[in-house]
């Protein structure tokens, strides 16, 4: 790569070894997928986790005295303060999350502790060049608003976030972001968990590509959108889509494929959808706990959540979570959604993401969930996948028929 004066001395350690590191890797990045240059970014998002590999980078980094540059938000890792009561010993796991967090805040990150930043915590714009990890957030940053990235990783996003900067490759160059196979959609997509069962489907046919979803005709909501990015970039390496028309840089399909004629085409009608359904069940009957917001539940789902418990109580045998930021539970609690949802026996929780270990007390037990990717990473040991007035209705009943 030709380096800048700067980042030559930036990787000579001249600005510490925190970002020395940083640089380091997106130098080896760069060469390994053939970037001449460093191009500028403006924020970016670091899928952080409580886990060991993402507690080793971030220390490395913080500890070599590294800051953000640019506004670097911070995905779910878990609410300690709830799940450990104060002055009791932390497991060690518990203590992997805190070092996590404690880190992230050290290098000057946003301490957001959601994986739906791009609605609230850090919102990019069109056009913009930004380095943005995490399954919902690389799409629907590419695709919904327009801003360039490529499918980082928490440590490279974190490095980007760091230097202030990334390697100039892949989805940051036009050509790259052409279309790759068409998707005739001809199922009716009736509602959002819909939307969740076409990304399901089409991150599996698809896997590495970027997809044109054709036969849409109605606009897609934020929430619709984020379940299709979410699913299609867990079971596939989706990072980029389009639906002409609706999605921003392509307003027609041969747009979409810059002109180029579509070398693949796969069809989904609801006979797909329903399918994709059925495979993702591994459970019926009873159920011992319900979990929503994997992504991050939006204000409005906390509040169509909230009007479906109004006056219900959820079976005594069940418990019942919605994950959120607490940018939006703040609003939501503000707007007495978090009181109904809780009057009716459930709980709205911030921070924290499905796949973590503060869920190990739910390893023999059955869940049902409205999203495919709680599923895929489940620490429990069988699933019941259904939209939310499904899940809201079985936490009442204490069963799923
Ligand atoms: Fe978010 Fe964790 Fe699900 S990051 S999308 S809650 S697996």
């Amino acid at each position: 790569m030709n380096l800048s004066k700067e980042e030559e001395r930036m990787l000579n350690g001249e600005f510490g070894q925190g970002n020395q590191r940083a640089i380091e890797l997106l130098v080896a990045i760069g060469d390994a997928f053939d970037a001449e240059e460093m191009i500028p970014i403006t924020r970016a998002h670091a899928a952080s986790s409580g886990q060991e590999g993402d507690l080793y980078f971030v220390e490395l980094l913080a500890n070599g005295g590294a800051k953000c540059r640019v506004p670097t938000s911070t995905n779910p890792v878990y609410d300690l303060e709830f799940f450990h009561r104060p002055h009791e010993a932390l497991s060690d796991e518990a203590e992997v999350a805190r070092r996590v967090m404690k880190a992230y805040e050290r290098v000057g990150a946003i301490l957001s502790w959601s994986c739906v930043p791009y609605l609230t915590e850090n919102i990019p714009l069109f056009g913009e060049t930004v380095a943005f990890s995490e399954s919902s957030a690389t799409p629907y940053v590419n695709s919904v608003i327009g801003a360039t990235t490529n499918r980082e990783a928490a440590q490279s996003a974190l490095a980007a976030g760091v230097v202030g900067k990334t390697p100039k490759y892949g989805l940051h160059i036009k050509e790259n972001r052409k279309g790759t196979i068409l998707v005739k959609v001809e199922a009716a997509l009736k509602d959002s968990f819909d939307y969740t069962l076409l990304g399901q489907f089409v991150g599996k046919q698809v896997g590495y590509g970027i997809p044109v979803l054709a036969g849409i005709a109605k606009r897609p909501s934020t929430e619709e959108l984020i379940n299709f990015c979410a699913m299609s970039n867990t079971t596939g390496a989706v990072s980029m889509f389009y639906i002409p028309g609706f999605t921003v840089e392509a307003q027609t399909v041969e747009e979409a494929f810059q002109g180029d004629k579509p070398k693949d085409k796969i069809i989904v009608t609801d006979a797909e959808l329903k399918q994709t359904w059925e495979e993702l069940q591994t459970a019926s009957g009873k159920i011992d706990f319900v979990m929503l917001g994997c992504p991050h539940y939006t204000l409005n789902q906390v509040a169509e959540a909230a009007k479906l418990l109004e006056r219900k109580k959820i079976h005594g045998g069940v418990s019942f979570w919605i994950c959120t930021s607490a940018t939006t539970r703040a609003l939501a609690k503000r707007m007495g959604y978090v009181d109904t949802i809780e009057n009716a026996g459930g709980r709205v929780i911030v921070d924290t993401c499905i796949d973590e270990p503060c869920w190990s007390m739910y390893k023999d037990k059955v869940g049902m969930t409205d999203s495919p990717k709680c599923a895929y990473y489940r620490r429990f040991k069988d699933v019941v996948v259904a939209g939310l007035e499904d899940c809201v209705e079985s936490a009442v009943r204490g069963r799923y028929e």
